[in-house]
């Protein structure tokens, strides 16, 4: 299964993509956790990245292209990858695609995680993201049973910098600007399916599974 999850900033991708990547035993890529863990690693590639993630605009995409290009390439992708966060605007796309030939591959499908914007500042403000394992929990739809600490691992939970309300209007904006135009993309190509992003996180992956041709 080679497939990417689509849609506006907390949509509910990382939490879907976790889920979704260990049923369907392939691993996950997602540009934010690579990113965001070589901003924590201090690396090049973090201080590249890291002004650009804090504003919530993109990095720019000769950094972001050739990042994705050399894990796709690693052995586990070679079996199948979702994809999280990656493509972001049609040049990207288009670069998956190059890629894809390269390798003699297909996308299998494009799942588009929709949710109104309202919904998304609520989750993107109450998000305390843990330090060591990447989880997701909510302050009001997923609470830590500790304050503070992570339910999976017992490590740190953060606010991140980008969850901010002016920033995540900001995010939103760069969304409808050049990731929106990915739906129709992916449409005119035949591998778009649209699945509705509410309800619980359990209906979510079933919603998400059916639309690759899986079930739960
Ligand atoms: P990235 O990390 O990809 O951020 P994003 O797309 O803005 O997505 P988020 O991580 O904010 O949200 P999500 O959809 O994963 O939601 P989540 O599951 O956490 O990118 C960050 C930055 O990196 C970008 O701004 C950019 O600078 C850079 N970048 C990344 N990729 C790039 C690229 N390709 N090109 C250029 N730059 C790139 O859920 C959100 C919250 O909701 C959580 O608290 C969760 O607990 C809760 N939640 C989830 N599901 C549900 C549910 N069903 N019900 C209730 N609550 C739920
Ligand atoms: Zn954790």
């Amino acid at each position: 299964m080679r497939a990417v999850l689509l849609g506006p900033p907390g949509a509910g991708k990382g939490t879907q993509a976790q889920i979704l990547a260990s049923e369907l035993s392939i691993p996950k890529v997602s540009t934010g956790d690579i990113f965001r863990a070589n901003v924590s690693g201090g690396t090049e590639l973090g201080l590249q990245a890291k002004e650009y993630m804090d504003r919530g605009d993109l990095v720019p995409d000769e950094i972001t292209n050739a990042m994705v290009r050399d894990r796709l390439v690693q052995e586990d992708a070679l079996q199948g990858f979702l994809l999280d966060g990656f493509p972001r605007n049609v040049s990207q796309a288009q670069v998956l695609n190059k890629i894809l030939v390269e390798l003699d591959e297909e996308l299998d499908a494009v799942v588009e995680l929709k949710v109104d914007e309202e919904e998304v500042v609520t989750r993107l403000s109450g998000r305390r993201s843990c330090r060591s394992c990447g989880y997701a929990h909510h302050t009001l739809y997923d609470p830590p049973t500790v304050a503070g600490v992570c339910d999976q691992c017992s490590g740190e939970l953060f606010q991140r910098e980008d969850d901010k309300e002016e920033t995540i209007r900001h995010r939103m904006e760069v969304y409808r600007e050049q990731t929106a135009p990915l739906v129709s993309f992916y449409a005119d190509e035949g591998l778009l399916v649209t699945i509705t992003a509410t309800g619980t996180v359990e209906e979510v992956t079933a919603r998400a599974l059916a639309a690759m041709g899986r079930s739960s």
